[in-house]
C-alpha cells in the first residue's frame, strides 16, 4: 500500500502508510522582540502584553523542532539526511533569526506582530517546499517552536 505524489516536476515523494515514522531535529536562537499593536493605547498595550510590551525590547532563547514524517529509503534507511535538514534549518531560518531584532529586522516578518505563533508559521512557509526539494521519502510533519521552557506553539501546516 503506497503511493507517489508528483509535486513539481522533478520533484515527487514516495509514501507508504507502513513504515511511517517522524524525524525530529532541534535548533536553537536567540532574538529580541516586543508585542505591540500601534492602533491601541500604551496602556491596553500593557494590559494584553504585559511585560512583552516593554517599549526597549526583551529577547527570549528560542528552541525550533522541525519534524519531518515518512518511510525510510531502501537505499539508506533515512526518512532525511539529518546533516541535510540542519544546514537547511540554519541557512533559511536560524542565521535570519539568531541574534535578531524580529520586529526590525526579519523581512518575513516586516508588519506582522512578533508572536510565537506568526514566527512558527512564517518557517513553515519557508522549510515545507526546502525539505521537499532534499528529500524524497519524507515531508514536513510540524513544527514546535519553544519561546520559554514553559510556552511554545506547535504548527502542522495548513
Ligand atoms: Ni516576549
Amino acid at each position: 500500500m503506497g503511493y507517489c505524489a508528483q509535486l513539481i516536476q522533478p520533484l515527487y515523494i514516495c509514501r507508504t502508510i507502513e513504515n511511517m515514522i517522524y524525524v525530529s531535529r532541534k535548533e536553537h536562537f536567540n532574538a529580541a522582540h516586543k508585542l505591540y499593536n500601534p492602533s491601541w493605547s500604551a496602556e491596553k498595550n500593557k494590559e494584553v502584553f504585559g511585560p512583552c510590551a516593554n517599549e526597549n525590547w526583551h529577547g527570549h532563547n528560542f528552541e525550533l523542532i522541525t519534524t519531518v514524517a515518512g518511510n525510510p529509503d531502501p537505499e539508506t534507511g533515512f526518512v532525511i539526511d539529518l546533516k541535510k535538514l540542519s544546514s537547511l534549518i540554519r541557512s533559511e531560518v536560524i542565521e535570519k533569526l539568531d541574534h535578531k531584532n524580529l520586529n526590525l529586522d526579519v523581512d518575513f516578518m516586516k508588519d506582522k506582530m512578533a508572536s510565537t505563533e506568526n514566527i512558527t508559521i512564517e518557517i513553515w512557509k519557508i522549510l515545507e517546499p526546502k525539505i521537499a526539494q532534499i528529500s524524497k521519502y519524507g515531508t514536513l510533519h510540524s513544527l514546535r517552536l519553544y519561546e520559554t521552557p514553559r510556552n511554545f506553539v506547535d504548527y502542522f501546516g495548513g
